[in-house]
């Protein structure tokens, strides 16, 4: 098996396809409306908190998962830590591990998928609008129009249909051949787009108000105010740093499954996150929020989820030549989603492929008609219930695209730093160019990360109970969720397919593992060994 295991062609390809599984919407549009709504420059101070004591340290555990992995010819969670536990712990209770992880990665993937592409469709879909003048007439008004797009089910399901499928075309390609080359070609295109934007945002100046200047929407972001930092700034932090590095979903360690067995790790996973945070920190924060500060003031920049859909159209109708504008934004925003979510389509077709024996041409196709199904809800419900406040995908998100993340990434570096310690710290520096130090691996990936992950969870935890996210009651959860009282049946069955899926994920990931070490739990000893 591990002979016919595709791998990456370069290491610059390698590079750049971790580094566009990385940078995605998370960069450009969660980070600035994330950033703005926490409190600027006061959640910056916990956000590189998180980057180095909880991103950095995954990502380097998950590099390192992602290569013994595919070492055994796995590229999915479950095998992945079942291998790194069964180093600590006695198979049987590896294997629990190992199922417990790949339950999450599982869920993240269908799941978060799931109303991610939804996201990548409008997007496209609003490229083609900007490029068309759709929203240029000053009467049109920009929420209005956007609440329209997610209504309308020819712009909705088309702009998605075309994104699955050219996403499934790319993964059916291949690592090398698929992913490897389209990422190549797309990521510098998103750079320079990113840079481009980013210059034109921040030598705007102030159009609107002598007060409103572009910089001044910089400074908001940069100027450090300890002052505000709050515990719920310090969550959204923490969060958004699992999101945008994708630590915590299992897709990580997939693409490092096709690394070989002596490929540097440790200098490769640091180019990941220095590339992904300059498209973070440099190219998505110096858009979006100087943009919206220049032209809606301090309003303006907290607008939310809204702020590259409803503010920046607004804004790019004002400018010369908008129609170019807007569509450089929502086409760089297509590349960043679409290169990201080819990692989950990925994953799902590995998935196929080890588990069930299905080719992986076939699979990515698979993988694309999957997600369709379960994004039905996430298309359908601004469709059939004339809202507008997308209940369920928010529902989803609050679950998968935060908590679960967190939930895996202290399962994932629990078991490869702190369970199995030195034998990892060997493995993680095998082949590198530069090594983890002793002491660093020691003191921070074993205790620290840990311990702050844990803190975070529970934090996180007895806020979701406070936030009424425990509850079925479907009034319940409409008051706290404050939406429209109708979408109370979308919101619990949400819920409800959240559990559906985990349960269904732990199943396929335990049997996952029981298919190439049944004989090693069942003896209660290690016997495969490469
Ligand atoms: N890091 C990615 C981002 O910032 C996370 C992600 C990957 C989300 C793949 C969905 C699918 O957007």
């Amino acid at each position: 098996m591990a002979e016919t295991r595709d791998t990456w062609g370069t290491k610059i390809g390698l590079i750049l396809a971790m580094a566009g599984n990385a940078v995605g919407l998370g960069n450009f549009w969660r980070f600035p409306y994330q950033a703005a709504s926490n409190g600027g420059g006061s959640f910056m101070i916990p956000y590189f908190f998180a980057l180095f004591l909880l991103g950095i340290p995954l990502m380097l555990v998950e590099w390192t998962q992602g290569r013994t992995g595919g070492k055994y010819g796995h590229g999915t969670v479950a095998p992945m830590l079942y291998l790194h536990a069964r180093e600590a712990v006695s198979p049987s209770a590896a294997a629990i591990i190992g199922a417990l992880g790949g339950m999450f990665a599982f869920s993240v993937m269908a799941l978060l998928t799931s109303y991610y592409s939804q996201i990548i469709g409008w997007t496209l879909g609003y490229s083609y609008l900007s490029l068309t003048g759709a929203y240029m007439d000053k009467a049109v008004n920009t929420g209005q129009f956007f609440v329209n797009y997610i209504q309308n089910p020819v712009y909705v399901f088309v702009f998605w249909g075309i994104a699955l499928v050219l996403m499934a075309y790319t993964v059916s390609g291949g690592v090398q051949g698929g992913i490897e080359k389209w990422a190549s070609v797309m990521m510098p295109i998103l750079y320079v787009f990113g840079v481009i934007l980013a210059i034109r945002a921040i030598t705007l100046g102030a159009p609107v108000k002598p007060e409103w200047s572009a910089i001044k929407g910089l400074d908001y972001l940069w100027e450090p105010r300890w002052a505000d930092l709050t515990w719920k700034s310090a969550l959204a932090a923490a969060g958004q740093i699992f999101f945008t590095l994708s630590v915590g979903m299992g897709i990580i360690q997939n693409y490092a499954s096709y690394l070989k067995p002596d490929d540097d790790i440790v200098l490769s996973g640091l180019a990941t996150v220095s590339l992904n945070e300059f498209a973070e920190v440099i190219l998505g924060g110096s858009i979006a929020i100087p943009i919206a500060y220049a032209y809606l003031g301090p309003k303006g920049v907290g607008a939310g989820v809204g702020l590259s859909f409803i503010s920046l159209p607004n804004v790019f109708r004002d400018l010369p030549g908008g129609q170019l504008w807007g569509a450089m934004w929502f086409f760089l925003l297509f590349i960043a989603g679409f290169t990201s979510a080819i990692a989950m389509f990925n994953y799902l077709a590995a998935m196929l492929e080890e588990d069930a024996g299905i080719n992986r041409r076939v699979g990515a196709y698979v993988a694309a008609l999957t997600f369709f199904i379960i994004g039905l809800p996430v298309a359908l419900e601004p469709i059939l219930t004339k809202t507008a406040d997308l209940a369920y995908l928010t529902e989803l998100d609050n679950w998968v695209g935060s908590y679960f993340l967190v939930v895996l990434g202290l399962i994932e570096v629990l078991v490869t730093a702190t369970m199995w310690g030195h034998g990892a710290w060997e493995e993680m520096n095998r082949g590198a160019y530069v090594k983890v130090p002793k002491w660093y691996f020691d003191i921070f990936m074993r205790w620290i990360t840990p311990i702050y992950i844990a803190v975070i969870l529970f934090f996180s935890t007895l806020d979701y109970a406070k936030g009424g996210y425990f509850s079925f009651n479907p009034d319940t959860l409409v008051k706290y969720l404050g939406v429209d009282p109708k979408l109370g049946p979308w919101v619990l069955t949400a819920r409800i397919v959240i559990i559906v899926v985990l349960v269904i994920g732990f199943f396929v990931s335990y049997k996952s593992i029981k298919r190439s070490y049944g004989e090693e739990i069942a003896q209660g000893k290690v016997l495969i060994r490469r």
